[in-house]
């Protein structure tokens, strides 16, 4: 199994992992702007984008476990590795199973809690629908929970991009996607343990992980940020991706020991 991935730039690398249930194509504002500044891997996680699902059973540990192994692949021994929801959820698999390879972390629009049972059923019940009737219960359930406010009133632009990420899903993925997300732990202890510096990033209209939960993870982590993106919703980096690329490229600038760029 290897991930098809898109990587941009030079330097420090830094990996992002996207969101449920888009593909590293949400990442284009952030391999553009952030190439300046570090070696930016966006991977596809398995089944979505141009990487295969395989035969593995649903599992955040099987997916954090490409992302080992493109870094091997990569010849990168340590990286900052990153991501948004889904993404963060796999960031934490990694940081419970592979310390080791961390420069630092990245935790956006995610949280650290596992889900309670109904939440767990709901996913079960949109797997299933997926596979029956493709991602039509994707448009109607989870693309209006995407983004915030500010984004379905005046950026029609950015929403349209979306949905279109949201149709194209394959059902497959997705389910798989779901299933694995319902057999998370909860990760405050990985949070916890972690050596490593972190940036926690929210979306100030983030709905479905909210301020208070980007909060929670901030205060367990020993040594956290948090980077509050104004006018954003869910998918904070696609939403406003220079005032996401501001909270990355200072957290990059202080790992790499100079001081984090003005404005
Ligand atoms: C995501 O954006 O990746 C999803 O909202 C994650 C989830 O369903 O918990």
């Amino acid at each position: 199994m290897q991930l098809y991935t898109r990587s941009a730039g030079e330097g420090l690398p830094v990996v992002l992992l996207h969101a449920f249930p888009l593909s590293s194509a949400m990442w284009l504002a952030q391999r553009e702007g952030l190439s300046a500044v570090c070696k930016v891997i966006t991977p596809d996680l398995r089944g979505f984008g141009g990487s295969v699902l395989g035969e593995d059973e649903p599992s955040l540990d099987v997916m954090a476990d490409d992302v080992v192994r493109l870094l091997d692949r990569e010849g990168v021994d340590r990286a900052v590795v990153g991501g948004l929801s889904m993404g963060g959820y796999v960031t934490m698999a990694l940081c419970r199973r592979h310390p080791d390879r961390l420069l630092g972390v990245i935790l956006a629009d995610t949280k650290a809690g596992a889900d309670p049972e109904a939440a767990r059923s709901n996913r079960e019940r949109i797997a299933a629908e997926v596979l029956e009737e493709g991602t039509s219960v994707l448009l109607r359930e989870v693309l209006p929970g995407l983004v915030g406010q500010t984004t379905v009133r005046r950026r029609a632009m950015v929403f349209g991009r979306v949905r279109g990420l949201v149709q194209s899903a394959p059902p497959t993925a997705v389910a798989w996607a779901q299933r694995a997300m319902a057999g998370r732990p909860d990760s405050f202890d990985t949070l916890r343990a972690l050596k490593t510096p972190v940036l926690v990033i929210v979306g100030e209209e983030d709905e479905i992980t909210s301020p208070a939960e980007a909060g929670a993870m901030v205060e367990a982590v020993p040594d956290g940020r948090l980077a509050v993106i104004e006018k954003a919703g869910h998918l904070s980096a696609v939403e406003q991706p220079e005032a996401f690329n501001r909270a990355v490229s200072g957290f990059v600038a202080e790992l790499a020991g100079g001081s984090p760029p003005r404005g």
